[in-house]
């Protein structure tokens, strides 16, 4: 399977989502941050605007979930509409309970993990989940640099999903740098925001970073 792009519309215009949708639209997924000032310090959409994305949306969304209490807000998403809902571990206080509410709602579920976050505390969700998400900057802001150590991170991550039908992904930093070095780790989706919405062309820049992963 060729690695996966998510453009995180993070670093989109907001105030014309539809037609930054159609310049991703060579992408595999639609990334969408939702942050609540509590979990991060920093505010973005919630549940009506995800509706409209994935209603108008030609490719699949990607709800990554960077809010406190998602054992409580995060069924919101996938009832929104969204094809998979991310929360972070460190956050849900039930994570088995909520990855199968999501899944039972026909969302995909998956679960996040901070920088400092040992990839270990995912050992017992993985037959709960469908991804498993390396964040490699601390979240809450697009345009960070990369934390070099999130590669060993990925490696080890790799090795505990093993045979299972869960796939590996990572945000922040990606780029043309540490796209090579993300997938020669094991990533099967990267998730790109500033890279590819700062690009002149998003499309090409979709386009650069498939073939960097190759
Ligand atoms: C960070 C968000 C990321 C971010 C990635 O908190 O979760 O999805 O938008 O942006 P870049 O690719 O610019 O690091
Ligand atoms: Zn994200």
């Amino acid at each position: 399977m060729p690695v996966e792009i998510a453009p995180s519309i993070l670093t989109a215009d907001f105030a014309n989502l539809e037609r930054e949708l159609g310049r991703i639209a060579e992408a595999d997924w639609v990334h969408l941050d939702v942050m609540d000032g509590h979990f991060v310090p920093n505010l973005t959409i919630g549940p009506p605007v995800i509706r409209r994305i994935a209603q108008v949306s030609p490719l699949p969304t990607d709800v990554h979930l960077m809010i406190d209490n998602p054992d409580r807000f995060a069924p919101d998403y996938a009832a929104a509409g969204a094809d998979s809902v991310t929360f972070h571990l460190e956050a849900a206080k039930a994570p088995v309970r909520l990855a199968r509410e999501l899944r039972r709602q026909g969302a995909k579920a998956a679960v996040a993990i901070n920088p400092a976050t040992p990839v270990a505390a995912l050992e017992d969700l993985l037959d709960e989940v469908d991804m498993v998400l390396i964040m490699s900057v601390e979240p809450g802001f697009g345009g960070q640099s990369f934390i070099e150590r999130s590669l060993g991170k990925l490696a080890r991550a790799k090795a505990l999903i093993a045979g299972r039908p869960v796939k590996l992904e990572i945000d922040g930093g990606a780029d043309r740098r540490t796209t090579p070095l993300i997938a020669r780790a094991g990533a099967d989706v990267i998730v790109a925001g500033s890279a590819v919405f700062g690009a002149e062309d998003p499309a090409a820049e979709i386009r650069a970073l498939k073939e960097l992963a190759r």
